[in-house]
């Protein structure tokens, strides 16, 4: 028997069709709403509506759970590696042998960039910031290949093995190209003997370190960060992507607006806020707690702390802080700021601020802190989070272009001021 839900406004009854998901999670249906009662429903934020039904990521936030295409984040940290990840997300199915070879095939085949593309992100100016560079590389590269992006979904459709195989391998060369050129370093091009991390850590540091490759430790540590970043259901980025796509762009423009869209500090770019956080509270001779209580005051806000979804410990941080402690004693490297991070954690999880609001670290809490003992500087890091969400980016706009069917587009309550007459320029 199917469920259903009866609401009454007015005097009037509305039976609203109840969906029920793969987990049982449940939603009223509201999208006759509209056409039968003149009513709309109101949700600032969204933090109460299900903007589409979707089959790559699961969450259960009250129990910290989180899963991609069924399998569980910590068995894929644990068994899997970015690249078979990317394979899951965009296809539903971890690759066989020959399937993840041709991605690899293809992710190598991109890897060097236009010479147009190039030229494009080296003309920006020298204090674009790499969230700036890489939404712009991405729109270049459409540019650079038409027959990839040309906002026809069949053909984009058709296309998609060759697009999303060019935008994950190109997130990385756009940030190492960018990066060297920014230093007044050469491009240092892409080894398609090496796996997709020493690729890019070769890419962007080989000449400086000396060595022909990174210790095991370093790449897998970023490995890691990317698989754990690879996809988070409906957030900011992801809605965005989608909303893209459901005008009909292609991967690369939806790709690219999604760049914009992580790079807010509530956001992606939580992951610098958290190291200039740390920094100034290690500066100011805090050991975390004074930080805490102006937190609770509402005068600073406990960066990689709360999310909307998680209302328990976020597995990616529970992840991430064991192999905190991995790599940096893999890199031999001490890290002051650790010890403040620990410190914040053990006090805010015992104040009742934080116990009331459930408020626990999130993925962006720790991840800085290893990026930086791997020797990334910290304006690359919310696009290291890119780079690590673009699979999940484009596991949505497949998944849009596949079944989507109507564009999106939210309606409002409009609280502006009334018809009133134009008043001309002499008399205001
Ligand atoms: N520090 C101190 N108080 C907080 C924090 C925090 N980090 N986060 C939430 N609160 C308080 C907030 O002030 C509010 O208190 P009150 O009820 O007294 O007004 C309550 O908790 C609910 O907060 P909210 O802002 O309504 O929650 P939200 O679901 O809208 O926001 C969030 C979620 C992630 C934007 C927010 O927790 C936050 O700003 N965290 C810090 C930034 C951060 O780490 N972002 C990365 C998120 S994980 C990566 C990703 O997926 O993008």
């Amino acid at each position: 028997m199917s469920k259903s839900a009866d609401l009454r406004i007015n005097d009037q009854s509305y039976s609203l069709d109840i969906i029920t998901g793969t987990e049982q999670e449940q939603a009223i249906d509201v999208s006759n709403l509209r056409k039968e009662s003149k009513f709309i429903t109101f949700d600032d934020g969204y933090g109460n509506t299900g903007s589409c039904e979707s089959s790559v990521t699961y969450i259960d936030g009250d129990s910290g759970i989180l899963r991609y295409r069924g399998y569980d984040i910590t068995e894929l940290a644990e068994k899997s590696n970015f690249l078979e990840t990317c394979h899951l997300l965009l296809y539903g199915e971890l690759p066989t042998a020959d399937e993840l070879g041709l991605l690899e095939q293809r992710i190598s085949k991109f890897a060097n960039l236009p010479d147009e593309v190039l030229s494009t992100i080296n003309a920006l100016p020298s204090s674009a910031h790499p969230m700036a560079v890489l939404s712009c590389g991405l729109q270049a590269l459409g540019g650079a290949f038409p027959e990839l992006a040309t906002n026809d979904r069949k053909k984009d459709i058709e296309n998609f093995d060759d697009a999303a195989a060019l935008i994950i391998s190109a997130t990385r060369s756009i940030t190492a190209s960018r990066y060297r050129h920014q230093h007044g370093k050469p491009i240092i091009p892409s080894d398609s003997s090496k796996g997709y991390c020493d690729n890019f850590l070769s890419m962007m540091f080989s000449s400086e370190t000396g060595q022909s490759g990174v210790p095991e430790q370093v790449s897998n540590a970023l490995d890691l960060i990317f698989l754990l970043h690879a996809d988070h259901e409906q957030n900011c980025s992801t809605s965005t992507c989608r909303m893209i796509a459901s005008g009909g762009a292609n991967p690369f423009a939806s790709v690219a607006g999604a760049t914009s869209a992580l790079w807010g500090p509530l956001h992606g770019g939580a992951n610098m806020a958290v190291i200039r956080m740390l920094n100034e509270i290690h500066e100011s001779g805090d050991d975390g707690s004074r930080f805490v209580e102006s937190a609770k005051l509402g005068k600073s806000r406990l960066m990689g702390f709360g999310h909307r979804v998680y209302r328990n410990y976020d597995p990616r941080a529970k992840i991430l802080k064991s192999a905190c402690d991995d790599a940096l004693e893999a890199l031999g490297v001490s890290s002051p700021i650790l010890e403040i991070a620990r410190k914040l954690e053990e006090v805010a999880l015992q104040d009742p601020y934080f116990i009331q609001r459930k408020l626990y670290p999130n993925v962006d809490f720790y991840s800085g802190i290893i990026l930086q003992a791997l020797g990334f500087p910290t304006d690359t890091f919310t696009v290291l989070f890119a780079i690590g969400r673009t699979p999940g980016w484009l596991a949505h706009w497949r998944e849009i272009a596949l079944t989507g069917k109507k564009i999106h587009r939210p309606r409002q309550i409009y609280q502006g001021s009334n018809l009133r007459s134009y008043t001309p320029l002499s008399e205001r």
